[in-house]
């Protein structure tokens, strides 16, 4: 096998609390390993470490101990520059609650990742946050402002952000968590589309199992521990 996209290698992360009090320790000990293109969905209670774990694999985290590497390196190798421009440009992160700017516009929120090389957004990629916009069904609404669209939208718009420099990781925490059954149902749609479509590796937290049915492989998080899931389970998102 290929040496895998991005990996955790007996990740251990604990947190001391700042006000004093136990230690958590959401991961303990973690294989990961995550190849180009593929799918993964993680599921697991609330408070199991699942957002830290999309926190750890995409470098906003620094584990406790362990290696985590994208691309064959050790991300601690990295110094903060490179770190940043690594996650800016091969590693996309999608929220729960979208986090779109409510003071720019839907094409502006697209352009923000931009922001981080260029002073002014070239042409180019100006095209390219506009074709992203038209394959997820938002063109009408370039002009708009978040406050102005619906929560599936808002989603939307925030899964073509995370797309806008062509990443090849896409890490999504609960993206349907805040979505109705039908607007959820949508979601999961384009995000298997654009997994398959644009070849990004695609790593999801989710509760509900009609997303994680549709990734190629569950793992299931508890006790600090990453284990392949078996029955995800039956209810809405
Ligand atoms: N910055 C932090 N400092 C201390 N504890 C934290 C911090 N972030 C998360 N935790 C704790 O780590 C555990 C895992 O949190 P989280 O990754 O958000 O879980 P999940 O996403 O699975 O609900 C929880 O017990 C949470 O309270
Ligand atoms: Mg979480």
């Amino acid at each position: 096998m290929s040496a895998p996209l991005a990996a955790l290698e007996g990740v251990t992360l604990r947190f001391a609390p700042a006000g004093g009090g136990p230690e958590v320790t959401p991961l303990v000990d973690v294989d990961l390993a995550v190849a180009a293109g593929e799918s993964v969905a993680v599921v697991g209670p609330s408070g199991a470490g699942k957002t830290t774990l999309l926190h750890v694999l995409g470098g906003l985290l620094p584990p406790t101990s362990g290696v985590v590497r994208f691309d064959g390196r050790d991300l601690s190798t990295l110094d903060e520059r490179a770190l940043a421009a690594l996650r800016n440009e091969r590693i996309g992160f999608v929220f729960q609650q979208h986090h779109l700017l409510p003071q720019c516009t839907v094409l502006e929120n697209l352009l923000v990742p931009t922001l981080v090389r260029h002073r002014r957004t070239p042409a180019a990629l100006v095209d390219r946050a506009r074709e992203l916009l038209a394959r997820v069904g938002l063109s009408e609404r370039a002009d708009h402002r978040p406050g102005e669209l619906s929560g599936g939208e808002c989603q939307r718009v925030a899964v073509a952000r995370a797309l806008v420099l062509d990443p090849d990781m896409l890490l999504a925490d609960e993206p349907t968590g805040a979505l109705d059954g039908e607007n959820a149902e949508h979601l999961a749609d384009l995000l298997v589309e654009l997994n398959v479509e644009r070849r990004v590796a695609l790593v999801t937290v989710t509760h509900w199992p009609g997303l994680a049915a549709r990734m190629r492989r569950r793992l299931a998080l508890r006790d600090g521990a990453l284990r392949p899931a078996d029955g995800v389970g039956a209810g809405g998102p």
